[in-house]
């Protein structure tokens, strides 16, 4: 008997050859899985494609409400953006994808798993470690980095094991969707001061013709997860494809970032994501009203840190889950509605409020009502300003020309003593 070897097929020319590949160089039976992350493909025309192509079994999972539910939501309660950019849809899918392929490996005996990566990217990396991490014992193939084929030479191939090359439609772009965004490679793109062609826009409009009408809309949240929509009730799913949507239709979400690949390579990536956009501005505009200074300080380095492992591929790590819980702790009182205005390529926080908010008007009002004490802050300043005092007398005012010189060069008049 063969052995069998799950690939994770997305239905691509590169997955497809894969399979035939896979069957002559290592004589293996193909079992063909392809996720559904919202990226809305019809999933029975690539399963009837694995097939024919060769495999001997072909699932289809539908990945959605786990992406959202452990993935998504949780990178959004952290505002995880990469680089401080890139909201991270592919990176998030992979650990799901490496979970769900490990699932049916087990199910179905399977001696390995396979993807269709290059050498390249990150998701290779992305992919193995998890896998690596859930099942140590499962083998990897990586057909695509193994058989040294350029484009070409791929469709080559293809062409000469009846795998149909898609001509109709020929885009120079590398593309990957999952419903917490769009990337787009390659082509054009590959120079850094071309303007991106309009072309590689699908999901959102170009701002300039984006509706001359803004749209405001309203976000609940409740404890971090967005909950509600203009005051419904709405599913992780319906809420992020609906925003997709309406901040698409206002040109939301476009992002033109020059990246640090962890293969070392600096590449220029297109990322489309209005939903994550618009919902990661909504959060952090309900935190700031939530969350105290030191929190809210303290968060960002941890949101650094957790938006590189993800990046990195290393989701299933401790060093994530410990970080993950500050995160979940720190979302308690995150709870509240925010109103946006989307308008032409921006969605602005306009409104905020919260049933823990710690906005405190008769502290904050110049107007009156004004319940500030402001004798107080006389003793404050002159503690808080005690050691600046105590080190300038003996430090700045003692050696003129220390740093900050402009403490020696001032003309002011000397005080007599
Ligand atoms: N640069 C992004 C990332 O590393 C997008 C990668 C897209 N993947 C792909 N196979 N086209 O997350």
């Amino acid at each position: 008997m063969k052995d069998k070897v799950v690939l994770a097929y997305s239905g691509g020319v590169d997955t497809s050859v894969a399979i035939k590949w896979m069957q002559e160089q290592y004589k293996v039976d193909v079992i063909a899985v392809t996720i559904d992350v919202g990226n809305e493909k019809d999933f029975s025309v690539i399963r009837e494609k694995a097939l024919k192509f060769g495999a001997i079994k072909a699932l289809v999972i539908d990945g959605k409400e786990d992406l959202v539910k452990y993935f998504l939501f949780p990178a959004l309660q952290a505002n995880a953006l990469y680089e401080g950019q890139y909201p991270l849809a592919t990176a998030l899918s992979r650990p799901l994808m490496a979970k769900l392929l490990v699932d049916v490996a087990q199910e179905e005996g399977a001696a390995a798993i396979a993807h269709g990566c290059t050498g390249k990217g990150n998701d290779q990396v992305r992919f193995e470690v998890g896998i690596n991490a859930l099942a140590p014992d499962i083998k990897i193939l990586a057909p695509a980095r193994e058989w040294d084929m350029n484009r070409e030479q791929t469709i080559q191939y293809a062409q000469k094991h009846g795998i149909p090359i898609p001509v109709t439609k020929k885009s120079p772009y590398s593309i990957d969707e999952c419903m917490w965004g769009r990337s787009i490679e390659c082509g054009a793109l590959e120079n850094p001061w071309t303007e991106p062609p309009d072309d590689v826009y699908i999901w959102t409009r170009d701002p300039d013709k984006a509706p001359a009408k803004a749209q405001y809309i309203e976000i609940g949240f409740k404890k971090g997860v967005p909950v509600t929509l203009n005051g419904k009730e709405i599913d992780g799913i319906t809420l992020i494809n609906t925003l997709n949507e309406i901040a698409g239709k206002h040109g939301i979400g476009r992002i033109d970032h020059i990246e640090n690949r962890v293969v070392g390579i600096k590449s220029r990536e297109i990322y489309e994501a209005p939903a994550a956009v618009t919902l990661i501005q909504a959060h952090q505009a309900l935190e700031a009203l939530t969350l105290s200074k030191d929190q809210l300080r303290f968060k960002q380095k941890v949101s650094v840190e957790i938006s590189d492992l993800i990046y990195n591929g290393l989701w299933f790590s401790q060093f994530n889950r410990d970080l993950s819980a500050y995160i979940s702790s720190s979302q308690q009182y995150v709870t509240g509605t925010i109103r946006l205005k989307l308008y032409k390529g921006q969605a602005t926080v306009v409104g905020r409020k919260s049933p823990w908010s710690l906005y405190n008007l008769s502290l904050a009002t110049y107007d009156k009502g004004d319940k500030f004490n402001r004798q107080a802050a006389e003793g404050f300043i002159y503690l808080w300003g005690l050691p600046v005092k105590t080190q300038a007398q003996i430090q700045l005012l003692g050696d003129k020309e220390g740093p900050l010189s402009i403490v020696g060069k001032t003309k002011g008049k000397k005080k007599k003593k």
